[in-house]
């Protein structure tokens, strides 16, 4: 790496104070180690299509029998096509979704002494904040900072162990939105013509991994993103965006704005559940533009599967497979495909592509 970005990327990790730092230091221009190189710009998709959107799927009356299977084809075709969608009507009440996001914006707007004491690049620390997880490793730094919160099936997380200006707020939500996971699991193992509790015995929802974005107003937002495009490597992922908007999806070679629907959760295929469905459903390319209002506020809830010891082995589900259907991607586990996400940041290309069996024809 060049040694004057080391030095610069380094400088601005040891603020400990984020992107937020900068801006409320009054940066008029970006600094470099944000600005994308100019082939990248240059390649640029075109504008955002504005007539297409992701699936909104209303999931009132789901206890109906009728609604039901409504619902589950709806979700089936959304995750063939676009691999997003989003959901209404859940079940979490609106107060709980926004007093999490409410909690996360008084996280990062707090006195930066306070905030500095949970930054750390160490993994193995449960609650860790930080701008850019892979800042060392892309070639651009995003214009975002986050606190992460980890949720294993072992070792659990202790509230106190939680930042005192969000913990109820995110616990709340945290309880919330990991029982409606359970009932997404669920609609999504019958989507791909499964009994409901297929993926929930394969423990796909029992680690979770909690990304509470904070992404500050950019002086200069053509020039750099909020999250440069990449692919979730988990199982699901359940986003819950406020309404100032931002995310986008590639859909047929274009950029799609995920509209902010108040109340509303966006959801989305992970590369692993790609995998264990076969390639049925689509694991997509999205991404955040950086914006001049701001800050914007994201929760994305990872569902990572099981990280248990001795170690679950997944690959394509067998019940799905057949002589037609024969298996599309190797077995793999999920602590090893995490270390190598975590070892290259993110990024446009796939980390399934090597789990990828080559057809013989
Ligand atoms: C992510 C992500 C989108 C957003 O954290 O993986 O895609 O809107 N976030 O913050
Ligand atoms: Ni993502």
């Amino acid at each position: 790496m060049d040694i004057n970005r080391e030095k610069e990327l380094r400088r601005f990790d040891d603020t400990k104070a984020g992107v937020k730092g900068l801006v409320d230091a009054g940066v008029v221009k970006i600094p470099k180690i944000f600005i994308r190189p100019s082939h990248e710009l240059a390649e640029e998709l075109n504008d955002c299509q504005i007539n297409i959107e992701v699936p909104v799927i209303d999931l009132a009356g789901i206890q109906y029998e009728d609604r039901r299977k409504e619902i589950v084809r709806e979700i089936c075709a959304a995750s063939e096509t676009w691999g997003f969608f989003q959901v209404v009507n859940h079940g979490i009440p609106l107060t709980v979704l926004d007093d999490a996001i409410n909690g996360i914006r008084m996280f990062h707007e707090q006195d930066p002494e306070s905030k500095k004491e949970f930054y750390t690049r160490d993994l193995t620390k449960k609650v860790r904040y930080s701008s850019n997880f892979d800042l060392y490793l892309s070639g651009t730094a995003n214009w975002r900072d986050t606190l992460t919160i980890s949720f294993m099936a072992r070792g659990q997380l202790k509230p106190e162990e939680l930042p005192a200006v969000c913990r109820d707020t995110t616990l709340r939500y945290i309880k919330h939105v990991r029982e409606f996971g359970d009932t997404l699991f669920k609609l999504l193992s019958e989507a791909l013509g499964l009994k409901p509790d297929h993926l929930h015995h394969l423990e796909c929802a029992q680690a979770c991994v909690f990304s509470n974005h904070y992404y500050p107003a950019c002086p200069e937002p053509e020039l750099t993103l909020g999250t440069s495009s990449h692919f979730d490597p988990v199982f699901l992922t359940a986003l819950l965006q406020d309404q100032l908007g931002g995310l986008q999806v590639a859909h047929n070679n274009q950029w799609v704005n995920v509209r902010p629907i108040k109340g509303g959760l966006v959801i989305n295929i992970g590369e692993l559940l790609q995998i264990l469905s076969n390639g049925k459903f689509r694991s997509v390319n999205h991404r955040v533009a950086a914006n001049r209002v701001g800050p914007r506020i994201s929760i994305a809830c990872f569902f990572e599967g099981s990280h248990r010891i001795p170690e679950k082995v997944y690959g394509p589900i067998e019940e799905l497979l057949s002589k037609e259907n024969p298996p599309r991607y190797k077995e793999f586990q999920v602590s090893e495909f995490a270390r190598n996400f975590y070892r290259k940041g993110l990024g446009e290309k796939s980390d399934i592509e090597v789990l990828k069996i080559q057809a013989t024809k």
